[in-house]
């Protein structure tokens, strides 16, 4: 597999061509931002952390049944995937209310949902990244009825899987965002990454935050917090 040219270089990563037109590398940069870019920082070995901890759970998904565009880790930081058209939409799921949740309704952090919750936001960093409902989805013409509920499907099976799997490492799966593509033939992979920058995880004894909330809050110890789940995650895959 041969790397060619930087086709894009996003917040977190680079994506790079190859000698084969259906498959990309990305490349994880230790770069974080919070609050679309206007907080800046590094948070060292993150790059390392994500690419591994993406590639390990895509492949648990896999195994699952979830179709990702994962085909195989090239290094610490690098790793083979399908080239997909990203639908842009941001899919996230929430078990317990954190976040913008909580700041849109005011509502407490920290309490259980009898259910998951699934919603979607536009990928549009001029409009900050707005909430969109899935009749202006449909009325964009963003993704088509099918393809929602082909992403919702999963992403609700998603939930279950990681969930069950983080139960396991003593860790509780709050929220998290999912990013969808199209391969060539219209089929439906998760795409993008699931790592500590797109998953609240709380210690589940002591509801330490184990995310990037710590770098979003200035909350201190980042890099031991990547770290901590990360050694979680290896403990329970080994
Ligand atoms: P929120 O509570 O800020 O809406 O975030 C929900 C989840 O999505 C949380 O796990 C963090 C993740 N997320 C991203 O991965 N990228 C983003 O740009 C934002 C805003 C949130
Ligand atoms: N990565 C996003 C940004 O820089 C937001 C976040 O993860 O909080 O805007």
């Amino acid at each position: 597999m041969e790397k060619r040219e930087q086709l894009y270089e996003g917040k977190a990563k680079k994506v790079y061509a190859t000698d084969d037109p259906e498959k990309l590398i990305v490349a994880y940069k230790d770069d974080a931002t919070a609050f679309n870019g206007k907080k800046k920082g590094t948070i060292a070995g993150k790059g390392i952390i994500n690419n591994r901890m993406s590639n390990r759970l895509m492949g648990r998904l896999e195994k699952a049944g979830i179709p990702t565009h994962l085909v195989e880790e090239l290094s610490e930081r690098e790793t083979l995937v399908k080239r997909v058209k990203i639908v842009p939409l941001e899919v996230i799921v929430r078990n317990i209310s954190a976040g913008s949740f909580c700041k849109r309704y005011g509502f407490p952090e920290g309490v259980s949902f009898d259910e998951p919750t699934v919603e979607y936001s536009y990928k549009n960093d001029e409009l900050n990244d707005p909430l969109i409902c899935l009749p202006h989805i449909l009325a964009m013409k963003l993704a088509t009825r099918e393809e929602m509920d082909a992403i919702r499907d999963y992403a609700l099976r998603i939930d279950a899987i990681l969930r069950d799997f983080w139960k396991g490492c003593g860790v509780t799966l709050v929220d998290f965002k999912l990013e969808f593509g199209r391969l060539r033939d219209g089929t439906i992979v998760l795409a993008d990454e699931i790592s500590p920058d797109t998953c609240r995880l709380w210690d589940a004894a002591t509801g330490k935050k184990l995310d990037k909330d710590r770098f979003r809050q200035d909350l201190g110890g980042v890099e031991e917090a990547y770290g901590e789940i990360m050694a979680r995650l290896e403990a329970a895959d080994a």
